[in-house]
């Protein structure tokens, strides 16, 4: 992961954004675009070029994008002459992606463009491979092009598989960037500098110190407008396949040889493919899947799920998964991770919490016995931080432990804006960085994984939103002795 190269060596693009008239388009991808172009990024004479089904022209588009994207820039990084700049950049093709005669259209636009070829697949995964092949019969993608996948890839280990095939007849795995947006988020890279820059941690992160790992991506959100995607993939193929098991991979792997994009890779992998596999009973008792009911969040009502726009009637559809992982290998054996995901949850944080074993023998009474005292919480967002609980004596002439924080916070230390994960990777795209991308061997180990649990049906417990899921769900840790960071006194 080299440093962002520097403005002399910009590389030129056409950037082809299928989907462009979407909902990630519009909340994240063209803001991220705006604010590399904003911050002198791009090379100047890169395009982008938005491709949809709804009738258009150029104008029309360029008026949508300004409407829609402008709420999702924050108003001290929305400067009108970079704005402008950056819609004179926009091109749109009204093109229905299922229709390969239709693509030689696109093609007449592209020999308007210099510089390398990248196209954004921003659509369901049903249409990866129509528009991989038509690419191919209308010509437009020579070997130096790139192709960018959204999650969720397939929608089980089969189309994924099915899919990566057709779509390896006609790009490189090299040409191939599998998105995961949290890949690129500064804390999550963090990770890599905590673990592998520093000589203190590496001896501990292993079984022999280690009681318990907990990943938590919680949301306050529902699911907004989304309602009719979301019923049909749900919170373990919307989160738990790919950023929860990505998480997990980073913090579990060896450290890499180099920070070479196969290097990283090969390492996550390896975790992956260390994943206990689930058994009948595992799927009983380690896993707890629910969907909230409605209720109130930050003092407002919302909604059941069932109740919300796009949901089939008596849907089971997951809003929430919290389950306990293994990775069976030297290092971790027997060490739980304990994953959550959800939506319309009490609060929104994601945060990595390594709960280290108590001292072997204590000297100094039985508060230093007790577990969770050395903990060390990297939290992700809201705010990035990393916080080492430990404990210390309380001023006095008796020895009385306490616990007390080393704490970092990002932001206090350093002054420079971070970069969201968006522009960060497609910057990293625009550059031909595949570090920060999940390999497809990566991406089937998740798949195979989480099959068991796709597979086994049923209804999930209820949650009243605003809670943290479940009842169950608390259940989980209390079978090891441990429980989750907000239930701690
Ligand atoms: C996306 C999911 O990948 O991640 C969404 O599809 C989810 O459902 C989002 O809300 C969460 O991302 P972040 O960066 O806001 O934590």
């Amino acid at each position: 992961m080299s440093a962002v190269k520097s403005t002399s060596m910009r590389d030129n693009f056409a950037f082809v954004l299928f989907g462009g008239t979407g909902d990630l388009a519009m909340r994240k991808i063209l803001p991220a675009l705006y604010m590399a172009h904003r911050n002198g990024l791009l090379a100047p004479e890169g395009r982008i070029i938005s491709v949809a089904t709804t009738p258009l022209d150029r104008e029309g588009y360029l008026n949508w994008v300004d409407d829609a994207v402008r709420s999702h820039v924050k108003d001290a990084e929305l400067d009108e002459d970079a704005w402008r700049a950056f819609l004179d950049r926009l091109g749109y093709v009204e093109l229905d992606a299922s229709q390969p005669d239709a693509f030689p259209r696109l093609g007449e636009v592209l020999k308007h463009t210099q510089g390398r070829r990248i196209f954004y697949l921003a659509t369901g995964p049903s249409l990866f491979v129509p528009i991989c092949k038509a690419l191919a019969s209308a010509d437009l993608a020579p070997a130096t092009s790139r192709i960018v996948l959204e999650k969720p890839l397939g929608y089980d280990l089969a189309s994924s598989t099915a899919i990566n095939d057709a779509v390896g007849k006609i790009f490189e795995e090299e040409q191939i960037y599998r998105i995961d947006h949290y890949l690129g988020k500064e804390a999550v890279q963090n990770l890599f500098a905590l673990r592998f820059g520093n000589v203190m941690f590496e001896p501990l992160w292993r079984r022999e110190w280690i009681d318990n790992i907990q990943i938590t991506v919680a949301e306050e959100l529902g699911v907004g407008g989304r309602g009719a995607f979301y019923d049909q993939t749900g919170a373990l193929r919307d989160m738990v396949q790919n950023h929860l098991l990505q998480l997990l991979a980073i913090v579990a792997m060896e450290p890499p040889q180099s920070m070479s994009a196969d290097a990283v890779r090969d390492e996550k992998l390896r975790v992956l493919r260390a994943l206990k596999p689930l058994s009948e009973d595992a799927l009983h008792e380690s896993v707890v899947r629910g969907q909230y009911r409605s209720g109130t969040v930050r003092g407002e009502v919302v909604p059941a799920y069932l109740d919300e726009a796009g949901i089939q009637k008596g849907s089971s559809t997951e809003t929430f998964v919290a389950l306990k992982a293994e990775v069976d290998n030297w290092r971790w054996a027997g060490v739980p991770f304990f994953l959550r995901t959800g939506k319309r949850l009490a609060e929104r944080v994601a945060e990595i919490v390594v709960t280290f074993r108590p001292v072997p023998h204590s000297s100094l009474g039985p508060a230093a016995l007790r577990p969770g005292s050395n903990r060390l919480t990297i939290r992700l967002q809201p705010d990035e931080s990393i916080r080492m609980s430990a404990l210390a004596k309380q001023p006095g002439l008796g020895m009385t432990l306490q616990g007390v924080y080393l704490d970092l916070a990002f932001d206090r230390f350093f002054e420079q804006n971070r970069m969201e994960a968006y522009q960060r990777l497609l910057l990293d795209v625009i550059a031909g960085r595949l570090a920060l991308f999940v390999r497809r061997d990566e991406q089937e180990a998740a798949w195979r994984w989480v099959a068991p649990i796709l597979d086994a049906k049923g209804a999930p417990k209820p949650y009243s939103a605003g809670s943290w899921g479940p009842a169950q769900t608390s259940a989980l840790l209390a079978r090891h002795n441990a429980c989750w960071r907000e239930e701690e006194n």
